[in-house]
């Protein structure tokens, strides 16, 4: 619930600063009357703000865990440290989704540090997908979210049907963050509602 309800609510966020965007997923969703899992696929726009929100913002900000066995990690600049087995780990999953090196201009044609659905589109015309884009929004490896696509599908409807319903925009410039369990908008993702004609 709590990383549904911080998707869901960064999604509308980012949203609300992008009518542009608000239009597009309008015209993906105005005829779908089923939020299955096919019809939702064929929603490139609506799923490419879903991981460009994962990457940006994602939910849960870090991921735990413990080391199985002694470990050398090395650098790309031939540091090393050494980590002792049962050694408790935070990996920083906010800061390394903004890394400017793997996510800004020079690879996706767009700075790291902005919300821009568009580099996925980008990432597609090289081939690469969210397989090799690693944004650990779901985490990764065994402890892999179970829930990933049952919360893709109920984020992508609440956003579907706000968007079919209403055009909305930001009360505030600048969407900051607060971080407790999970992120959320620092605001509660305050907007203003307009009924779409
Ligand atoms: C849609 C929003 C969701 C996000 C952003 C999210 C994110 C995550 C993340 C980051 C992890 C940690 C993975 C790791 O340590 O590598 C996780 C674990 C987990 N999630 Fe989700 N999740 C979401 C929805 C759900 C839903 C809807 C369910 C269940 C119905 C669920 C069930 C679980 C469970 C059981 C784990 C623990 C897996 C384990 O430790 O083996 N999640 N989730």
């Amino acid at each position: 619930m709590e990383a549904t309800t911080s998707f869901a609510s960064w999604t509308l966020s980012h949203l609300s600063r992008r009518p542009d965007i608000q239009d597009q997923i309008y015209e993906e969703v105005k005829d779908m009357s089923v939020y299955d899992p096919d019809n939702l696929m064929r929603a490139v726009t609506l799923n490419r703000v879903l991981e460009e929100t994962l990457r940006l913002t994602p939910a849960l900000y870090f991921l735990p865990r413990r080391a199985t066995a002694d470990t050398w990690i090395e650098t790309t600049d031939h540091r090393k440290m050494f980590m002792p087995k049962g050694t408790q780990l935070r990996l920083d999953v906010w800061h390394a989704n903004r890394c400017e090196e793997f996510w800004g201009k020079a690879v996706t044609g767009y700075s790291a540090e902005i919300f821009e659905p568009k580099r996925w589109d980008v990432l597609a015309q090289k081939g690469m997908t969210s397989r090799d884009m690693l944004h650990f929004g779901f985490g990764h490896g065994p402890r892999f979210c179970p829930g990933r696509y049952l919360g893709l599908l109920e984020v992508g409807l609440v956003v579907g049907a706000a968007v079919k319903i209403f055009k909305f925009t930001a009360v505030n410039e600048r969407a900051e963050a607060k971080a407790g369990v999970s992120t959320k908008p620092a605001d509660g993702a305050l907007m203003d509602l307009e009924l779409r004609a």
